[in-house]
């Protein structure tokens, strides 16, 4: 039995072993949560129609194309700037307060202290880049650049008997 327990232990540290080589960088952790997040798809311009075709140094910059709804107008950070110009306390209590639609904040909230670091760490190594994105504008205030309209449409067509 005590054999067994032993064989146990080593092929879990071997394990334990294989998954910290696998992934030495954490930068690399904050790139794969960006991946999966989704976070290109509104603070990378174009990326939502062109996807990878959009190189990695070109993305997460920010859009001036904002997000229009009751809120007023929101616009995708530029996230390379903010890294850089905070530390990583600092970043961390941007990422997780309550800003405004459609960013996903509750997701953020969500994540944990060591994924969010990743994500900010990613950013830092990725470098400064493009400029800030434009400030929110209030309710009702004149929209001076493109945007996407955020609300809910009467629908098109007569109701299909989907369900
Ligand atoms: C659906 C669009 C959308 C997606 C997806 C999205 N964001 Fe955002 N994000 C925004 C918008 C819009 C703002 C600005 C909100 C505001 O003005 O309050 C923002 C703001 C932020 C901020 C605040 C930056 C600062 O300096 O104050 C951080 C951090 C952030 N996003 C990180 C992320 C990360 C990380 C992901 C992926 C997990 C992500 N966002 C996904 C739209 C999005």
């Amino acid at each position: 039995m005590p054999r067994l327990t032993a064989t146990a232990a080593l092929a879990l540290g071997l394990l334990s072993l294989a998954s910290s080589a696998a992934e030495p960088d954490p930068a690399a952790r904050g790139r794969y949560l960006v991946a999966i997040g989704g976070c290109n798809d509104c603070h990378t311009p174009g990326f939502a129609q062109q996807g990878e075709a959009i190189p990695e140094q070109d993305r997460l910059i920010g859009a001036a194309v904002g997000f229009s709804g009751p809120w007023g107008v929101s616009y995708p950070s530029n996230l390379r700037l903010s890294a850089h110009q905070a530390s990583e306390e600092e970043w961390l209590g941007k990422a997780r307060r309550n800003g405004l639609p459609p960013m996903p904040w509750t997701a953020m909230q969500a994540m944990s202290r060591d994924d969010l670091a990743a994500i900010y760490r990613y950013l830092r190594a990725l470098g400064p880049a493009g400029s800030p994105a434009p400030a929110a504008l209030g309710p009702g205030q004149p929209i001076p650049t493109p945007h996407f309209v955020f609300v809910p449409q009467p629908p098109t067509s007569a109701k299909t008997s989907l369900r």
